[in-house]
């Protein structure tokens, strides 16, 4: 039995209803389809908070541990309200988040940015909103900041973020702690920084690394934490200075078919904190405060995605394709990075898978397959799919691709259905579309 809920593959109040069809927080997902229509995202408002819960109760021992939710994963002001009511402080990396979580009135002091490569507006947003930290990724937005800090009259509190080296298995393109990377200071590189930041209007409070996502092995946050509180110690001596918050970012794995085994975040928990514990001893530092950055982990299990199905082909002496109503604009991971999904047909949840299909989306590339071989009852038009484990980096990363809009989302409670982002409509496609005059009238 897992023992939290990034370990499950389906939301946790996912059931076969009376009706014989899938519920998803005490909501039919064919009814659900049929007043939202499709495709349509849902979030299943009791996993997301169970999750927050887990990530709590699993740090409780060390008081000084802050979550900060990665808005990345998903960001809407829905789903930041119910997390920033769990206690969750975010992490931001655009304009576009920050003002998502200002404006559903997150307090801005329990909110970090990060980023490689932020602009002057940017800066500038996070100094006059009053964002808690500024994660400062290299030397060029270090002086940046400073001025833009001095023309403020402020100081900013910064962290820095550094590159510890270490690699994780998982997706190159989601590996980010190895020294080829192209976020932060490698080791080499911190007492410049730090030298500079002595003479400015920043202040440091500690050290910032992540080193990557969907990760199953927990032995890479050891040697992290061990790396993190050696250079704390390391900088705290030589500048005597008082450093006292290193951050560890996310990267806690979730569950996206049965061949996954993410740890649980309990299990994360106890050896982060003992590494921790083991580290502050080796090197003889008062007990830092501890920021993490999870993404995945809090919101992806809560999440599934309704497709209708349309039509089907069977390539003779081959594969069967399924189409849906959507596809590699809504998810577009898949196509990205192979990523891995499990489905099933929510008005026909029980009966016997009779085929393996391929789960084609429906845009105009070959490679838009959001499931290879899955074993499915014989599929009909009208069919509805679900595909699980679909909260993170899907609508985040969704797109307009072939001018189709995107799709709705709806947050399921106590069997209660509401929208929290309305479907995109054709007007709104072209609504940033401008034609000149001079075309105008040849149109
Ligand atoms: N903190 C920092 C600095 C990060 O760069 C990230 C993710 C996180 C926290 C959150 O990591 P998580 O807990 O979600 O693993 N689009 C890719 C994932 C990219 C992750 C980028 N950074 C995907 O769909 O798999």
């Amino acid at each position: 039995m897992p023992d939290s809920i990034n370990q499950f593959i389906r939301p946790v109040t996912c059931c076969v209803n009376d009706n014989g069809n899938l519920e998803i927080g005490g909501c039919d997902l064919v009814e659900l389809a049929k007043q939202y229509g499709t495709p349509l995202y849902v979030i299943d408002e009791q996993t997301l908070r169970g999750v927050c819960c887990d990530y709590k109760r699993a740090f409780v021992s060390y008081p000084k541990v802050n979550m900060m939710y990665a808005s990345k994963a998903l960001c809407t002001m829905a789903t930041t309200a119910i997390i920033s009511s769990e206690g969750f402080g975010f992490d931001v990396v655009s304009a576009g988040e920050m003002y998502t979580v200002y404006k559903t009135g997150v307090d801005m002091s329990k909110v970090l940015f990060n980023g490689n490569n932020k602009s002057v507006d940017e800066l500038l947003l996070a100094l006059d909103l009053g964002v808690g930290r500024i994660s400062v990724d290299n030397f060029l937005e270090l002086s940046l900041l400073n001025e833009l800090a001095k023309s403020r009259n402020k100081t900013a509190d910064i962290l820095l973020r550094i590159t510890p080296g270490i690699e994780c298995h998982t997706h190159e393109y989601i590996q980010t702690g190895h020294l080829d990377s192209k976020f932060g200071f490698d080791l080499t590189q911190i007492d410049e920084a730090v030298e500079f930041i002595l003479e400015s209007n920043l202040k440091l409070h500690g050290l910032h690394a992540h080193i990557g996502s969907q990760i199953f092995e927990t032995k890479v946050y050891e040697d992290e934490v061990d790396i993190l509180v050696k250079e704390l110690a390391r900088l705290q001596k030589k500048y005597s200075l008082k450093l006292d918050e290193i951050n560890i970012g996310g990267g806690i794995g979730v569950k996206y078919t049965e061949a996954d085994m993410p740890p649980s975040v309990y299990t994360a928990a106890d050896l982060i904190l003992k590494s921790l514990q083991t580290s502050i001893a080796k090197y003889g530092i008062e007990e830092p405060s501890v920021f993490l950055e999870p993404g995945r982990s809090i919101i992806s299990t809560s999440g599934v995605t309704l497709y209708t199905i349309g039509s089907s082909k069977q390539v003779p002496n081959g594969k069967k394709y399924v189409a849906v109503d959507g596809g590699m604009s809504d998810n577009a991971r898949p196509s990205m990075y192979r990523a891995e999904y499990t489905a099933v047909v929510a008005n026909k949840p029980e009966e016997k898978s009779s085929q393996s299909v391929t789960i084609a989306g429906r845009f105009c590339e070959s490679g838009d397959i959001l499931i290879q071989n899955i074993n499915l009852p014989e599929p009909e038009e009208g069919d509805i799919l679900c595909v699980f484990n679909t909260g993170a980096y899907n609508y985040s990363m969704a797109s307009n691709y072939n001018r189709v809009e995107k799709p709705a989302m709806v947050l399921v409670n106590n069997s209660q259905s509401d929208i929290i982002v309305c479907r995109e409509t054709l007007d709104d496609l072209i609504g940033h579309d401008v034609i000149p005059d001079r075309l105008r009238t040849d149109v």
